[in-house]
Parts: C-alpha cells; sequence; structure tokens
C-alpha cells in the first residue's frame, strides 16, 4: 500500500496572479514533513491547495488515491487540517469545538476522545470554558486537539491518517510548542503522518525528518533538516545571513540568526 501524500506540478492562481508555480510535494506516513520559508513564499497556499480550500491545477493523492475523486467526508475520516487562523463567531465552550472533530472524523467514536485530547495540548480542566475568553495561545491548542480528535487513530484498517498543521506552535510559549511539537512526532511514531507549516527553523531542525523549503511559490530545497538548513541556502531564501552549527552527536543544525548590523561592527572599531 502507499502511504504518503503526494502533490504533483501544483499550480494555483490567486487574485489574477500566479502564487505556487508546478509544485512537487511528497510526505510520508511515520514521519513529521516541515513545510518552511519566507512570509508569502506560498506554505499556506500549497498546504490549501492539497487540501482542496483553493482550485489548482496538479494532481494530489492521499494513500495513494487521488483526493479528486474522494467525497469530503471520506477526505476527513483519513486527514484533519489545522488553518493557520481559525474565527470562531459563536459562543461555543472548549468541549464543544474540540468536539466538532469526533463529529467530522466519523470514526472517532469514542466520545472520552475530545478530554483525552484537551489534555494532551495542556488544556486538561478547560472543557467548560468559553473559547472566546481564552488567550490566542489556548485557542491555538483547543483547535489543535479539534484536529488530534478527527484523526485520533493513527491508523485504521492499515492506512495512516494525516495530521496537515499550518504554523501549529504560531503564538506558543516554548514550553507549550514542544509539548505541540512532541504530539506531532508521537503521532508519525504511531504510524500517522504530519505535515507542518513551520516559522522556527531550529524547532524544524529538531523535529522534522523531512524538510520543504519553500521560495517565491516553488521549491528551493528539499531533503532532511541538514540537506536544507545550510548557510548557503537559507542565505539566498531569507536575504539574511542566519549561521547553521551543529550539535553533537547527532550533528542535527542549529542556527543562531545575527543583526546585520552586529555583523557589520569588526572588532576594534
Ligand atoms: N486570496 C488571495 N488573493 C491574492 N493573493 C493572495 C491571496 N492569498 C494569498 N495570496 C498571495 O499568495 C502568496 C502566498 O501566500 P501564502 O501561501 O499565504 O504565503 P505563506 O503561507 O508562505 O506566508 C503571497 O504573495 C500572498 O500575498
Ligand atoms: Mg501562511
Amino acid at each position: 500500500m502507499i502511504t504518503s501524500m503526494e502533490a504533483r506540478n501544483i499550480s494555483v492562481k490567486l487574485g489574477g496572479k500566479e502564487v505556487l508555480h508546478g509544485v512537487d510535494f511528497t510526505a510520508r506516513s511515520g514521519k513529521v514533513t516541515a513545510i518552511v520559508g519566507p512570509n508569502g513564499s506560498g506554505k499556506t497556499t500549497l498546504l490549501r491547495a492539497m487540501t482542496g480550500e483553493v482550485p489548482h491545477h496538479g494532481q494530489v493523492s492521499l494513500n495513494g488515491v487521488d483526493v479528486a475523486s474522494l467525497q469530503p467526508w471520506q477526505l476527513a475520516a483519513i486527514r484533519a487540517v489545522q488553518p493557520q487562523s481559525s474565527t470562531i463567531a459563536f459562543p461555543f465552550t472548549v468541549l464543544e469545538i474540540v468536539r466538532l472533530g469526533l463529529s467530522a472524523g466519523l470514526s472517532a467514536a469514542d466520545s472520552s476522545v475530545p478530554l483525552q485530547a484537551l489534555a494532551c495540548v495542556g488544556l486538561g480542566g478547560f472543557a467548560g470554558r468559553m473559547y472566546q475568553d481564552l488567550s490566542g495561545g489556548e485557542q491555538q491548542r483547543v483547535q489543535l486537539a479539534r484536529v488530534i480528535t478527527q484523526v485520533w487513530e493513527p491508523i485504521v484498517d492499515n492506512a495512516p491518517r494525516w495530521l496537515i498543521l499550518d504554523e501549529p506552535v504560531a503564538s506558543l510559549d516554548i514550553g507549550h510548542q514542544f509539548t505541540v511539537m512532541d504530539l506531532a512526532r508521537s503521532y508519525a511514531a504511531r504510524g500517522g503522518g504530519v505535515v507542518a507549516v513551520m516559522h522556527d527553523l531550529n524547532l524544524t531542525a529538531m523535529f522534522a525528518d523531512h524538510v520543504v523549503l519553500m521560495q517565491a511559490g516553488q521549491v528551493a530545497a528539499t531533503g532532511s533538516p541538514a540537506q536544507v538548513l545550510t548557510n548557503e541556502t537559507l542565505a539566498s531564501t531569507y536575504g539574511c545571513p542566519i549561521p547553521v552549527n551543529t550539535t553533537p552527536p547527532a550533528e542535527m543544525p542549529f542556527l543562531l540568526p545575527q543583526a546585520r548590523v552586529a555583523l557589520a561592527i569588526q572588532p576594534g572599531e
């Protein structure tokens, strides 16, 4: 069985302008795949094309099946999507929001899952709170709990399920960033697939197995963190010097960005 998420030759036009130019993408189940790149490079658009939320040219397949041939309920049973931002206009409790994942996922019949998912994202005890009253970071974790609830079991009928996350740690403190990335890792370790748009390149190096670097609507580099996160690639993609070092023993890359002004000052000046 094919257990990957694949996109071939994806092009997207938004507002009359082509913003993705023939992108190829592969993510394997059992792995965390990170999509990184500067603001506006097309990360969200690529995710939205792959989840069918924007019209696109090209083909997307999930576990070897062309997603165009699947009904929305079939897709909802195998992959859950956390958008970059979610606005909820009505007064829902936290538990009501998370339970939306239960109904979307169909196969997650166990009604204890929403409470377990809340505990996983560090929100045990928040079930009865009003969603609107929570901080941005807490709301983001409620949304993640909803998404995890939808595809709670990483493998169903021998097929992997998929977590598709757009900047899941964007407004989280460092402790909760690790909570969420640990969750992503363990989902992949149990056989599921994880595709996440990431901004923090150090977290990406720590948690991703595979990195896709986007630039101006195209894939600039793809491979392991060590292959993609190099001085040359990052300088040309992000337009500023980002010295990359490595930590023993795994030679994991880590980045120590320096302000341009600091780089410009020579010793003795
Ligand atoms: N609805 C839209 N209409 C016109 N342009 C858009 C629209 N949505 C996004 N874009 C443009 O497409 C490009 C890619 O956006 P996006 O995928 O959101 O970037 P990223 O997630 O990498 O920051 C940007 O230049 C953005 O301005
Ligand atoms: Mg984005």
